[in-house]
């Protein structure tokens, strides 16, 4: 079994195969990596067609499980029909009775090695690859297909920059899987790997293996990404005993990232599932979050934080709209003051003038500092067409406001305020 093939002699075998012909028409040209499940190729067909062709390990051609699952990956693949997920194009059994799948080929390479070169991702670019992938999850879970083993191996980065997720070699109809739980906790065991399992997978729980298994998947790939210090060698019994990992928290090793990013990782790797997003959708959204709050975070100080006499609290004076009232909001730029508040707005559409106590600030978003005195401060923004808002902040803790404006009905008008050195607009 592959538990006991080490990773160094299935690489050997793979190479050996380079130069090969398989069914007189598949020329192997060279090895693009080597999984748990079998060795990649780029193959080129006799009529000059190039594609990349998986050969199943030879350890597992006896194994019948491993035969079904490795033709399954192909039929739940095309079924997908996501841009970020492959074509498989063909599949078949060389002389030797070994099964090979033929699918589009890629050039690029996978996180994994990514990560081993370059180190951690910047945050906007994990989280890029991380929103694709959930939309991947998205559309599988919505046809009740189970990914069970993301991890950075099986995340492709593409030349053109394009993220491609791989291997749906262990994927399962959610349905299917509760019947034959030994059997698909011994075969996920086998080829999968622990390092990116849920609690409830490394444990052999199948019952409890759901969408929010892959979700956890996300949140520990997320990790890696941000952090390269995903543990990939512990101890396994205690493990799967104890279920706890060790990990620092994402907080600790990125004190800059906004809480927005903190969130979205911590809830996702929750030991209890009902602790988690509860789906694909829902951790889309919270990253858009988190996308947000870490360009606000990126963007450059301005030169002389405007100083107001007193500012802001929760209490609300325009109706309705997407609020977003967050504490603790501190985007690491510049040296914040002793004794301030850091204070980030951003107003949707990106024209809206925005208004401190009626004076017009330098820009939209806008992002600057306060005297922390308790004072309340009165905020507007305004653009020609939309309702205006205006909301009262108590200048107590940092915060960060992201609002929407409504566009007005036909025919209604507003007076905006002048951006010049202003008059306050009540
Ligand atoms: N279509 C492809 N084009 C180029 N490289 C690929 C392709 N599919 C897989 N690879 C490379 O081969 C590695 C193993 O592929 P994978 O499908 O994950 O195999 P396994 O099921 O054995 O884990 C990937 O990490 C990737 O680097
Ligand atoms: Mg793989």
């Amino acid at each position: 079994m592959h538990g006991v093939v080490g990773e160094n002699s299935l690489r050997l075998r793979a190479h050996g195969r380079v130069g090969k012909t398989l069914r007189g028409k598949w020329r192997l040209n060279k090895l693009l990596g080597c999984g748990g499940t079998g060795a990649v190729y780029e193959g080129a067909h006799r009529n000059g067609f190039r594609a990349a062709i998986k050969i199943l390990h030879a350890h597992l051609v006896e194994h019948a499980e491993s035969r079904a699952r490795f033709a399954r990956e192909a039929r739940i693949t095309n079924r997908l029909r996501h841009p970020s997920v492959l074509r498989f194009y063909d599949e078949d059994v060389d002389e030797e009775g070994v099964p090979f799948l033929v699918m589009e080929l890629l050039r690029g390479e996978n996180i994994e090695s990514k990560l081993q070169r370059e180190g951690s991702l910047a945050p906007l670019a994990a989280l890029r690859i991380v929103e694709e992938l959930l939309s991947v999850l998205e559309a599988a879970h919505a046809r009740g297909i189970l990914h069970r083993d993301i991890k950075p191996q099986n995340v492709f980065l593409t030349e053109r920059d394009e993220v491609k997720i791989l291997d749906f070699g262990l994927a399962r109809h959610r349905q299917r899987s509760k019947g034959r739980q030994s059997e698909t906790f011994l075969t996920a065991f086998v080829v999968g790997t622990p390092a990116y399992m849920a609690p409830e997978q490394l444990r052999g729980d199948f019952r409890a293996v759901d969408e929010r298994t892959d979700l956890w998947a996300t949140g520990a790939l997320l990790y890696a990404l941000l952090t390269r210090s995903w543990p990939e060698r512990f101890d396994l019994v205690e493990l799967a005993r104890t279920g706890d990992r060790k990990l620092p928290p994402l907080g600790s090793l990125l004190p800059k990232a906004p809480p927005a990013l903190l969130t979205l990782v911590d809830r996702a790797l929750q030991s209890d599932p009902a602790m988690r997003w509860q789906d694909a959708t829902a951790m889309r959204l919270a990253l858009r979050e988190a996308v947000r709050a870490c360009k606000i975070a990126a963007r450059p100080a301005p030169r002389r934080p405007l100083m107001v006499p007193a500012l802001l609290a929760a209490s609300l004076l325009g109706a309705g709209g997407a609020l977003l009232y967050r504490r603790s909001i501190r985007p690491e730029m510049a040296p914040v003051p002793a004794g301030s508040i850091t204070l980030s707005l951003q107003v949707s559409p990106g024209t809206a003038l925005l208004l401190l106590d009626g004076k017009p600030l330098p820009g939209n978003p806008y992002h600057g500092q306060l005297p922390r005195d308790g004072r309340e401060h009165e905020f507007r923004a305004e653009c020609p067409g939309f309702a205006p808002k205006a909301r009262i902040l108590k200048a107590q803790s940092d915060m960060e406001l992201d609002l929407q404006l409504e566009p007005l009905p036909p025919g209604d008008t507003f007076k905006q305020t002048e951006p010049g050195p202003g008059q306050a607009q009540r």
